[in-house]
């Protein structure tokens, strides 16, 4: 079999998986990460790689592959307009429908290394300190373990914790271990609940969310993959409850329930 074919098994692996699309332009990237791979495993080559991806799929074997496909840049507070357009427009509509007995909630849906899901916790915390403001619950999930792991630690370098973070905020909400390492303070870590969870599975919450940040992940999916996860995201949802997605993502020409409001000079989404 040829080096082609292998890569074409793996990415369709990949899509049918995570529904990433790995276009044959990309397959490059396929190969430097399958040949990583092969050397965590002390294989060979891609075609050693291949044959024991024959025998199964599995445990940290699955997890490792499917880590190749996904792409984690996040930072603090990542395009601070989505956040303005929260803290602006967004709460103070779903604080208002919040009933006094239930909590805000709140669902990073590919949270990466923890970073979006804090930004949110941070800023909460800031409204509480000011104002009135209710109790909240932040649920956030990745597919990858291995960010999942980064993320429940909240430990950062200093060049991830100088992207987005005030100084303010990095003396306020953060321990600096050493001269390369900082730490989020529980009080920030505990609010935030991290779960595996992959977006083309179904999500079986038990209660809803009044908001949804699911940024920088439906850019790497087929239309179809994006339209049913839309949909599905949008049956968590409470009614009349806000999607945010990434600075370059749209749901324009795609179905979908959801109206569009431009908050503070940013796209949003309100379920109809
Ligand atoms: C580029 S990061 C975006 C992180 C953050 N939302 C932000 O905008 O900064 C994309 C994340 O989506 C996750 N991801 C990719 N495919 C996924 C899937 N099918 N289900 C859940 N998470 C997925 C990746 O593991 C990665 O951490």
């Amino acid at each position: 079999m040829m080096l082609a074919e292998h890569l074409n098994f793996f990415s369709k692996f990949i899509e049918k998986e995570l529904g990433i699309v790995y276009s044959e332009k990309n397959y490059y990237q396929l190969e430097a990460r399958l040949e990583e791979i092969a050397k965590i495993f002390g294989l060979p080559d891609i075609a050693a790689v291949y044959n024991k991806a024959k025998e199964g799929i599995t445990g940290s074997f699955k997890q490792l592959i499917l880590d190749t496909a996904t792409n984690n840049e996040t930072s603090f507070f990542r395009d601070t307009r989505a956040f303005q357009a929260i803290e602006k427009i967004i709460l103070p509509e779903i604080i208002s429908k919040v009933p006094p007995e239930e909590p805000l909630r709140v669902w990073s849906a590919a949270s990466s290394c923890g970073q979006e899901p804090y930004s949110i916790t941070m800023m909460f915390k800031e409204l509480q300190q000011k104002s009135s403001f209710p109790k909240f619950k932040i649920t956030a999930t990745d597919i990858s373990e291995r960010v999942l792991e980064r993320a429940k630690k909240g430990c950062y370098s200093q060049l991830e914790i100088q992207r987005g973070l005030s100084a303010q905020y990095m003396i306020k909400y953060f321990q600096k271990d050493t001269q390369d390492q900082w730490t989020i303070n529980p009080e920030i870590r505990d609010l935030v609940e991290f779960k595996q969870k992959n977006l083309k599975e179904n999500f079986n919450f038990i209660y809803k969310f009044h908001l949804i940040l699911c940024r920088n992940v439906l850019l790497y999916q087929s239309i179809e993959s994006k339209i049913d996860i839309i949909n599905r995201i949008s049956k968590c949802l409470t009614p009349n409850g806000y999607l945010i997605l990434g600075a370059g993502e749209s749901l324009v020409g795609l179905s979908n329930p959801f109206e569009q409001i431009l908050a503070d000079g940013m796209v949003v989404y309100r379920l109809t």
